[in-house]
Formats: C-alpha cells, structure tokens, sequence
C-alpha cells in the first residue's frame, strides 16, 4: 500500500510513483509535517519537526508550557493544518467564528482511515481515479474540544504519476452553527525557505506570463478577486530549489482545481520555514455551517520533480491527460476546425458562414465552428446575451438549415455561447432583472457592455439549460465553446439572505459547476472548448467539463508562443486550443509551427486571405496529423524558453515509445551569424534518429549531448522551422 501508519511512531508515510510525504502525529495531537520530497525509504525522521531553540515570544499550548525554551510551539511546527486564534500565528489554512463570537481554533488528531481509490467532492471538479489501483486516500480526521468543529484532512496519491491531491472538509459537530471565515485546501510547511516561487500572471491577450522571485521573508502569492481564476494570476505556483531550471533541482508545483476567486500564499516564517497554502480566497468569503453540516474546500493538486521544472511539467501533463480530463473526447482525436471569429466578428449571415464551411472542406478540415452573434438581437457586444434564441435574420431557417448544410459537406459543427452572462438590453433582463448579479440600491457595472447572471440561482441555471438544450437537442451540434468576458463586481443574488451574502462567490461557481455537469451528462458526444476572452478560466477546475481551453484571444504567433511556454507548466498540449489566423505579423508556417503546440485549427475568413496563403494551408493538414498523438500525448521537453532567452525559442515532443521527436526552433529577433547547436532532450541515446528534411542519421546520443547543427536555419525574425526525427 502506498500509503502506511506506524501505531507505535504514529507516522503516515505516503509515496507517490516518485515523492515521498511524511506526516506524524505528535505527543499532543498535532498532525506535523516531516518530509517531502524524493522517494524515502525512512518512518524515523529524527529532529524533523524541530524548527528552532528558542521560539521567539511564541506561546504554546498550556500543556507544553515546559517546554518552552525547546522551541516547542505549534508556532514554530511544521503543521498539516495551521488554525486562526491559538498558539499558531501564521498564515492559517482555517479560520472558524464559532457560536460564540471569538475564531479561536484548535484542531487535534481524532482518528484517521487509509482506503483504495479516491473520493469524489460533491459539487465540486476533481481528479478521479481512471484505472482501479490508480490511487490510495488518507483521510485524517481532527478536531476541536472547544467549539465541535472537525476537520478531515484528505490526502490522495497517485501510483503512476508522482503525484498528490489535498483537500479539507470541514463539518459542524456541534449544535451550534457557525461560520468558516476561511477554508483553504491545504498547509505545507516546508522545511527551509532556499526556494525561488514560480507563478504566471498576465492580462487578456497576454495571458501565463512567467514570474520568478526568491522566496523572502513575509507573505508572497498570488490570488484572483475576479469572480473567476481570471487572466491576472493562474491558480498555479511553483517553488523551484535556488539555481534549479528546466533540469536540475526540486521543483513542487502546485494547482488549485478551481474556478473562481483563489489565494496562493508562501510564508516564510522566523525560522526561514515556508509555509505554502492554498485554495478559495477568503476576501469577501464566508460560509455558515450549520450543525451536522459539512463544506467542502476545493482540492489541490501537488507535483514533486527531482529533475527540475521540465520534470514537474511533465508530470502534470500526463497526469492530466489521465486523471483529470474526462469523457468521450479524453483520447479521442480531436476535430481539426476552423472557426469565423477572427474572420467575421458578429457580420455573418448563413451563406458567409456556408463559405468558411466549403472552403474548410475543401481544404481538409473536419470542423465549423459558428463563434458570437448568431442569436437573438446581437450585431455587437451590446445587446442579446442570454436570449439564446436563433436570430432567423441572420441565419435564414434557423440552426438546423444551416446545421444540415454543414453536416452534408461532411464536417462537424460547433456552436458558441456565453451562459453565464447577460446583456441588459435583451428580453430575458427585461423580463426578470433579478437574474443578474447585483446589490440593492447600487448601479450594476457594466463590462463589456454585459452583466453577469445569477448562477446561484436554480431557476436561472434552470432555464439556462433549458434553453440550451432545446438547440442542442433539437440539432445535430458536436462541440461548443463556452466563454465568459467580464469580472463580477458588485456580487450579491437576490435570493441570499444578507448574512449569506458572503457566499456568493462559492456559489456562483458551484452553479456554473452543476450546469457544466448537466450539459455534459445530458449531451455526452459534446466537445465542450472552454474560454474566457481567451485563456482567462484556463484551469483544472474547468478542465473537469472542457477537455480544452482557448489559450488566448492572442493569435500573433510571436507573442503567443511565450503563452504557450507559460501555459506549459502545468498544462497540457492536448488541452490548448491554440489556432492560425490572418493576423498580420509572421509568415504562415510560423503561425502553423506555434498553433500546432495545441488542439491547432484556423481562425479566419478564407476569402479575406491570398491564394498562397490558401495553398500553404491546404498543405499544413497533413503535418497535423502525422504528430498529433506526439503532441498531444508525448513529452514536452521547453529546449529553449522565452524568459532565458528573448531572441530565439524552442521546444520538442517526444511519443512515449521514443521513436519519433518534434523539434520547433522560433527566432524571435536574429542576432547571432555563428552555427547554433541545439541540444535535443529525451530520446534514446542508444538509438538512430533520421531527420526527415535533410535524411541525416544521428544517434540520440549525439543530438542530445552535442544538438543538431542550424546552420541552415531561417534566420530572419520571425521565422520557424520544424524539424521531425524519427528512429530507424
Ligand atoms: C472572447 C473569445 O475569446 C473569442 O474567441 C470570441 O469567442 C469572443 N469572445 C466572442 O465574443
């Protein structure tokens, strides 16, 4: 079993394919953390909870008053869960107001239980466990004598992958309700501080970038207020050993599996331990817990690489790929499509749209996808949001004419729609103006002209999926893109009584959770594409429901690629909707080279581009093809990234066999005239690799330890090539 207790030591010891996590239960019934990192034979991990000799000014709990002068606090422990109001005075993991006023909280091993498998969270995305002996739980239950509050601690290991998930429930034992002020899903503590913290920032159209910053003393992280994990901080963050890179040194990462506001923090302590937690954000938060009731927090996943950031990413992606993505579409071939965003903004009528289509066939793609304003009154972003009716005016005898127009070329047909928004000039606000969000008295921010709905509210989600479903029901529809382009502000439901107002945020996001659900039970051949103007919910939460996401609404293959690169530390290609347009910068096989990290498809109007540029597409297809289970299911091994390097970029697949390699090199800016050897990551150095444009054979030992000569590379900016090697 990976997961063991010694009674008489009282140690759990969790091994995961690559990483061993250790706790113990101490004298008083702290649950302490001693070790993480690589794989451990050892239950005796002497001193290991000892942070310092004398705790400074630190208090402890009455019954280890004695020992004082040892350091021994629960201020200076490293702790599984660290509570507001006691003797722990770091950033706390749980913080409850109970009955009486006062969010004094003190939680004491109780119990714990060890079983196969992994528990589902109700209402909540999750990892699952894809083949029986995937995977091993501990649950550790705790306590507070005072106040009845109880938390369990969920631990699940993953035995391919090294790999852990941690979450928390917190459960009202007592006959009083109470508040959770803050619920995070997890506390590490870990041993030192010698880390740099990696995280991914950004903006719309310029999402993931990537951010490195020694770990200091004092509170560092990141966090979302947006009502959704949002385009400025990605629930992702990393601690990479000082001087680590692609390859060398530990890396853990961690990902929260959630959608909405989140906190990632990182406090380093006195004694230059870091405490790293976790989970939903507790600005504005609040949730009251009634007697026998529970809650619970949304769950994170944690990677441990001994072999640096290359190492960690990989596992995510494979991990990913396994335990995370579900459905129909899991390894199933994805459509190669086009879609009339780019191309057409919301100007289309049926017959435009049946031009794209044509030309998609003739072309060799197997997808049209209908983007924004083909409902209700909707020529721009200001009116028709959640009137998901046809609009006949631009779509001459509804969906189904044009659907069946598509579908007898022989292609499939997809669909785009913003449910979780509301435009006020439309006839379902004039209708019930309650539905969106707001507060009384107080005027409703707009953005992007729209406001968002109630997705706390059952008739809302209620008629939501009616509506949909009447479309998707009614027509043959295979895929559809499910966006979301504003912040909330102003969050209230009208429905929440004011001392659970607090809640909404939570509640937003578990409505659009069960809505997601439902679409995807009731119309399981769905393909569903997540986006947020772009990569702005690009998360595993929403990964659960859209085993892709729109990357982002940048298509310039130049900037673009450091989103990719960003993107590629926790996520897979597998999931990134990633597309060539007409934009202007970059040649076509350029845009082709970077969309093909991804789903890859076409975003544009055929009759808005040259003949060439047709003629070049027509023979992009085939490549396509040839390499997408490379792609999308091989290792992604980062040769050069955007933030070592500003002038050149490079990257590669390898399939799992090792038999065949992708290699891309981009020039951003050309600098340099000498040879450039670029050193290839991953193959088998036993092996013989031909590359297929020149028909030279090398080992895999030479490409890897000496690279692969571009003295013929493109040199100008913005050029690319691809390069294939396959093992003969
Ligand atoms: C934002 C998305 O990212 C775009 O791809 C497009 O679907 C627009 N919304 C439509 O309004």
């Amino acid at each position: 079993m990976p997961i063991s207790f010694s009674e008489d030591k009282k140690i759990f010891k969790l091994d995961t394919a690559g990483s061993t996590y250790v706790i113990r239960v101490n004298g008083l019934g702290f649950p302490e953390h001693l070790y993480y990192g690589a794989p451990i034979p050892d239950v005796n991990l002497p001193g290991f909870a000892k942070r310092c000799r004398y705790a400074s000014f630190s208090a402890t709990v009455p019954e280890a008053e004695g020992d004082y002068f040892d350091g021994f606090t629960p201020d200076t422990w490293p702790l599984e869960i660290g509570c507001s109001g006691c003797a722990d005075m770091r950033t706390a993991q749980l913080q409850i107001r109970n009955a009486d006023g006062n969010a004094a909280t003190d939680m004491r091993y109780v119990s714990h239980r060890i079983y196969a498998g992994k528990p589902a969270l109700p209402g909540l995305p999750a990892l699952y466990e894809e083949k029986p002996g995937d995977c091993s739980t501990l649950e550790i239950e705790t306590a507070d004598p005072v106040t009845g509050a109880k938390a369990i601690l969920i631990y699940t290991v993953f035995e391919r992958f090294p790999a852990m998930t941690r979450s928390m429930i917190v459960e009202n034992a007592s006959d009083r309700p109470f508040e959770i002020e803050r619920a995070l899903s997890f506390c590490l503590d870990m041993n030192s501080d010698a880390y740099d913290l990696i995280s991914l920032y950004g903006r719309h159209a310029q999402e993931r970038d990537y951010m490195r910053r020694p770990l200091a003393h004092g509170i560092q992280g990141i966090y979302s207020r947006r009502g959704s994990s949002s385009h400025a901080h990605n629930p992702f963050m990393a601690l990479i050993s000082r001087g680590g890179d692609e390859d060398h040194g530990e890396a853990y990462g961690f990902n929260l599996v959630y959608s909405a506001n989140f906190t990632g923090l990182v406090d380093v302590d006195y004694n230059n331990s870091a405490r790293v937690v976790m989970g939903i954000n507790p600005d504005d938060f609040g949730w009251t817990l009634a007697p026998g009731e529970r809650f619970y927090t949304p769950e994170a996943v944690l990677v441990y690489s001994a072999e640096g950031l290359g190492g960690m990413s990989r596992a995510f992606h494979r991990l990913y790929n396994h335990n995370l993505v579900r459905g129909e579409w899991k390894y199933k071939k994805r459509p190669l499509l086009v879609n009339n965003w780019e191309g057409t903004g919301m100007t289309f009528d049926d017959e435009k749209l049946v031009a794209i289509a044509k030309w998609a066939k003739e072309t060799g793609l197997e997808m049209f996808v209908m983007d924004d304003g083909w409902f209700g009154t909707r020529d721009d972003d200001r009116s028709a949001l959640g009137d998901w009716v046809v609009n006949e005016k631009k779509l001459k005898g509804g969906i189904g004419s044009l659907v069946s127009r598509v579908k007898a070329m022989g292609l499939k047909f997809g669909i785009w729609y913003e449910p979780e928004m509301i435009s006020p000039d439309s006839d379902i606000y004039r209708a019930h103006p309650d539905w969106c969000v707001h507060v009384p008295g107080r005027a409703r921010s707009l953005g992007r002209f729209q406001c968002v709905m109630d997705m706390t509210r059952a008739d809302v989600r209620d008629y939501l999926f009616n509506i949909m479903s009447e479309v998707l029901a009614n027509n043959d529809i295979d895929y559809l893109k499910w966006d979301f382009n504003r912040n909330i502000t102003e969050a209230g439901s009208a429905l929440l009584p004011p001392e659970r107002q607090k809640e909404f945020y939570h509640r937003f996001i578990l409505g659009t959770y069960e809505l997601m659900d439902r679409i995807t039970k009731a119309f399981p051949h769905l393909l569903m594409e997540g986006c947020s103007g772009g990569g702005g919910r690009y998360d595993p939460g929403m990964l659960y429901y859209s085993p892709q996401i729109w990357c982002s609404d940048n298509t310039d293959a130049l900037s673009r690629v450091d989103i990719q690169f960003g993107s590629s530390l926790c996520y897979p290609a597998s999931v990134q909707g990633a597309h060539v347009s007409a934009s202007s910068r970059s040649s076509y096989e350029t845009k082709r080279n970077v969309a093909m990290w991804g789903t890859f498809g076409y975003e544009l109007d055929p009759a808005k581009i040259s003949e060439e540029a047709r003629a070049e597409i027509r023979e992009q297809i085939a490549d396509y093809h040839a390499y997408y289970d490379t792609i999308h299911y091989g290792d992604l091994y980062r040769l050069i990234c955007p933030w070592d390097d500003p002038y050149r970029c490079a990257w590669e697949f390898v399939n799992e066999e090792k038999t065949q390699a992708l290699v891309t090199v981009l020039t951003k800016f050309y600098k340099e005239k000498r040879n450039f050897f670029l050193r290839l990551k991953g193959l088998d150095p036993e092996r013989y690799y031909r590359r297929k444009d020149t028909g030279d054979v090398c080992s895999g030992a030479l490409l890897m330890n000496a690279g692969v000569s571009l003295f013929d590379f493109p040199i100008g900016d913005g050029e690319s090539k691809m390069l294939c090697f396959e093992a003969v």
